[in-house]
């Protein structure tokens, strides 16, 4: 299962904001089109906008390559700035393209395309086997018979295959381990109940949909016996952002003593930052929470409030699966050991 492949001449993504009533896949040029696919969630997931953001670099130089050299490089330097400004809060986006920046920083001109192409496949494949790595090391918390509940989309469509947390229940399930996975539908959005149940079906792996004000309900009930979900960026005391509703989740999982785990590659986590109050959290559209579905729910006039992500303090992580192994506290020591 995948979202992202590169056609040689052109970048195919499948449309996310269609799920999981079509699978369309649509094929793109232009890098600016596939910075407004990232805007508009038509690719999302922290490492796969990383990686169509890859691709998209490369799909520039292509428009670019007859240019002479100085004019190469200022069309490269706005694709980057556009490819930049498409999203703020997944680092990933940043990694890749700064990863890009470094291939094109060895060449004067067009000569560097073959390098670029060389570079985002690398970023795929580079992504997709750590999934593979964090699925191994992340199935090995799963105990046999696990409920586990998950928030948002982090699937193999987020990624470059595989998926995060939705890697560690595939590698679980795989091992027999899984008895159900309870995925939030994910407000206003719906990445849980269009994207993640969607992974979850058409992998026979057993998926109940719930609201999400119903987690704290069943995890009252003794109906959740682990937490796997997502990241976007983490900070380097182990602070990190994710879909918006993750806080929330991990509060209640705390209060409750239920195991709660971050899933994600190295290419997340910014050790730049010292802390999450220095995330950009995305502030999106206010028709995304009254409206649902195109359909108005909510009066003309109402003040809307629609931060994209929350910030979870470490605190309340019981551990971070990574590439590398599982991340127990103290999570700035161990993560400058790892990752520093
Ligand atoms: O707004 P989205 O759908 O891009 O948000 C996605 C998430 O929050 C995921 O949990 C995160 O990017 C990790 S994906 C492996």
């Amino acid at each position: 299962m995948d979202a992202i492949r590169w056609l040689g001449e052109s970048l195919a993504l499948l449309d996310q904001t269609r799920l999981p009533t079509e699978e369309i896949w649509d094929d793109y040029t232009d890098y600016r089109r596939v910075a407004e696919a990232i805007r508009r969630l038509v690719v999302r997931g922290a490492p796969a906008i990383g990686i169509a953001a890859a691709y998209a670099v490369c799909l520039a130089a292509m428009e670019f390559r007859n240019r002479a050299p100085g004019a190469f490089r200022s069309g490269m330097d706005q694709a980057l700035e556009t490819l930049a400004a498409s999203r703020p809060t997944a680092v990933n986006l940043f990694w890749a393209l700064d990863r890009m920046k470094r291939i094109l920083a060895a060449g004067v001109g067009p000569e560097v395309i073959p390098a670029l192409l060389q570079e985002a496949e690398a970023i795929h494949r580079e992504d997709i086997a750590m999934n593979r790595k964090i699925g191994r090391f992340g199935a090995e918390l799963v105990p046999h018979g696990a409920r586990i509940l998950t928030h948002c989309n982090a699937g193999a469509i987020a990624t470059g295959g595989f998926g995060t947390a939705l890697g560690v229940v595939r590698a679980a399930h795989a091992r027999g381990n899984v008895e159900m996975v309870y995925c939030d539908e994910t407000r206003p959005l719906l990445q849980g109940a269009r994207l993640t149940a969607w992974e979850l079906v058409k992998d026979g792996i057993p998926a109940t949909l719930i609201t999400d004000n119903m987690a704290a309900s069943l995890m009252a009930q003794g109906k959740i016996d682990m937490v796997f979900l997502g990241c976007d960026r983490m900070a380097r005391n182990g602070d990190f952002a994710n879909k918006i509703g993750t806080y929330g989740v991990a509060v209640l999982a705390a209060y409750h003593g239920i195991p709660f785990y971050t899933v994600l590659p190295s290419s997340t986590i910014d050790m730049s930052i010292p802390d999450g109050k220095h995330i950009v959290i995305e502030e999106r559209d206010p028709a995304e929470v009254t409206h649902f579905a195109g359909v108005q729910t909510a009066p003309e006039g109402v003040g809307v409030c629609n931060p994209a992500f929350d910030v979870t303090p470490h605190r309340l992580l019981t551990g971070i699966v990574t590439e590398k192994g599982v991340i127990h506290p103290p999570f700035d020591e161990r993560l400058a050991a790892l990752f520093g």
